[in-house]
């Protein structure tokens, strides 16, 4: 009876330590040695690591607790993929040590955030998120400015580093990287609902001339009257401020300002694509996350039909004559032979000039864009190279959309 007892305790010992041993080496060990193998396959052959900036900007990150409202994770689920583009691998993350996935998901997932925002966005909004997202939860850090939004210090640039960041290894890994994924991954139903979207986030503004390379959701007519200003108000009025003249309480740390909507018309091409691709460039982001209602009742609103548009002015024939040479000689390398804003010189241009079929800016504005340039953009100032009735004479040939 003694003997059974003590070998009883004996092996109860060894049960107990081996199973131990087990667990470890089943929970802790061998998951680990997938997710190094499974990195190490699927990652690019060079990933690139953080810069001097980047690791500044995650150490403020990390010690700001953006992680506690921000995801870094998009999961395998057809809305986060849809809203942030293809699902998170483990070798995007291989040198985020202490990773900054999180879990909670107060604000969206930060993982492709890199390029979805222009740099005059993010200082605005880090200063005062509510200025430019009214219903906003997120805290304003203004300490990492000197009294202004673009005024920024270096740990504001850092954290921009840091975001801008986001989701490059998995865009620079580009269509072969993602191949050498497709091939090296078990999961292959999961990549094939991963595959079609694109590395970057769908949110990213796409700077583009021709509007039918991107497919963007034509705005219809609406039945809702005023659904269009309650929208209005709850995203766009931050930035265009709330009797649309471009002046909102985000604007002051924008360039180029954002756009005073009351002195321009705008085609339903060009608002449809605008509100679906953001300008690229600049702050305006791009609204997919809209409802089509919404979209539709934002565009009853703003950009109303062909029918109730201004009168063009009378042509002065010799006006005209005047306005067309002036604009062949100084407009036409970027505004395009005929206005359609496809220039020579557009190609090499961080964003588009105006195309005036699609835009057609108000006399005054046109004259303002002439003499004082648009701050922020590549259109500059010619009060230097042309005489007042130049200026006069081309603002006539844009108002009058005659090139011919
Ligand atoms: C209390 C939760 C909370 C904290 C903390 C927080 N955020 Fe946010 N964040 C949000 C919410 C909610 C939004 C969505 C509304 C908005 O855009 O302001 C957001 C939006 C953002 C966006 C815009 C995302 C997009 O594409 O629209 C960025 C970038 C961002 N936050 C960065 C940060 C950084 C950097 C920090 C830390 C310095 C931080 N956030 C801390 C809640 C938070
Ligand atoms: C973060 C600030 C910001 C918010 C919010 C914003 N915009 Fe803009 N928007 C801009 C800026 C900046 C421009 C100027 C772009 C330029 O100069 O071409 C602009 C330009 C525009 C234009 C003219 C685009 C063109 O063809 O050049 C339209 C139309 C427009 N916004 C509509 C909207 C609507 C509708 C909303 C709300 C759903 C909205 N914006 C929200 C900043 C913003
Ligand atoms: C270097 C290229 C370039 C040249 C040359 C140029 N522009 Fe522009 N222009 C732009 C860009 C880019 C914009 C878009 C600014 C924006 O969207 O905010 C613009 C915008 C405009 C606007 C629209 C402003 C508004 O309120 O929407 C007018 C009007 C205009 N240009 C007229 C002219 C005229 C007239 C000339 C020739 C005398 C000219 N531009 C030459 C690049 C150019």
């Amino acid at each position: 009876m003694n003997r059974f007892l003590r070998t009883s305790y004996l092996v109860a010992c060894v049960a107990g330590v081996g199973f131990f041993v087990l667990s470890v080496l089943i929970l802790g060990v061998w998951p680990g040695r997938v997710l190094e193998e499974e990195t190490r396959r699927m990652s690019p052959e060079h990933p690139l690591k953080l810069t001097a900036s980047e690791q500044r900007g995650r150490a403020i990150y990390s010690k700001e607790g953006c992680a506690y409202c921000h995801t870094q994770q998009i999961r395998f689920l057809k809305s986060d993929v849809i809203r942030f583009g293809a699902p998170t691998l483990a070798w995007e993350t291989q040198f985020d040590y202490p990773h900054l996935w999180g879990t909670r998901r107060i604000g969206p997932d930060l993982s492709r955030e890199g390029g979805v925002h222009s740099p005059d966005w993010h200082f605005s909004h880090l200063y005062s998120p509510r200025s430019i997202v009214p219903e906003s939860v997120m805290p304003a850090y203004p300490t990492m400015f000197n009294g202004a939004p673009d005024r920024p210090t270096q740990e504001a640039r850092d954290v921009l580093a840091y975001i801008e960041s986001l989701g490059r290894a998995r865009e620079l890994a580009g269509p072969e990287g993602e191949a050498r994924m497709q091939a090296a991954s078990h999961q292959m139903d999961d990549m094939q609902v991963a595959s079609p979207v694109l590395n970057a986030s769908p949110a990213k503004a796409r700077r583009t001339g021709t509007y039918s390379v991107i497919r963007y959701h034509l705005i219809g007519q609406t039945t809702h009257a005023d659904r269009g200003l309650n929208v209005y108000n709850r995203h766009c009025a931050g930035c265009h401020g709330s009797k649309r003249e471009g002046d909102g309480p985000g604007a002051k740390g924008l360039l180029p300002r954002p756009a005073n909507l009351t002195e321009h018309d705008y085609s339903r091409e060009r608002f449809s694509f605008v509100l679906w691709n953001g300008v690229a460039g600049t702050a305006m982001p791009a609204w997919r996350d809209l409802s089509k209602e919404d979209l539709d009742a934002l565009a009853d609103f703003l950009a109303p039909a062909p029918s109730t548009r201004r009168v063009r002015p009378p042509g002065v024939p010799r006006m005209m004559e005047l306005g067309r040479s002036v604009y062949a000689a100084h407009c036409a390398q970027c505004h395009g032979v005929s206005g359609e804003g496809d220039g020579s010189a557009a190609r090499e241009l961080a964003m588009l000039p105006s195309n005036f079929h699609d835009i057609a800016p108000v006399n005054s504005a046109i004259l303002r864009a002439i003499r004082n340039g648009v701050e922020g953009t590549p259109m500059a100032p010619w009060t230097a190279k042309l005489t007042d009735a130049e200026i006069i004479a081309v603002a006539l040939v844009i108002e009058r959309r005659e090139w011919e």
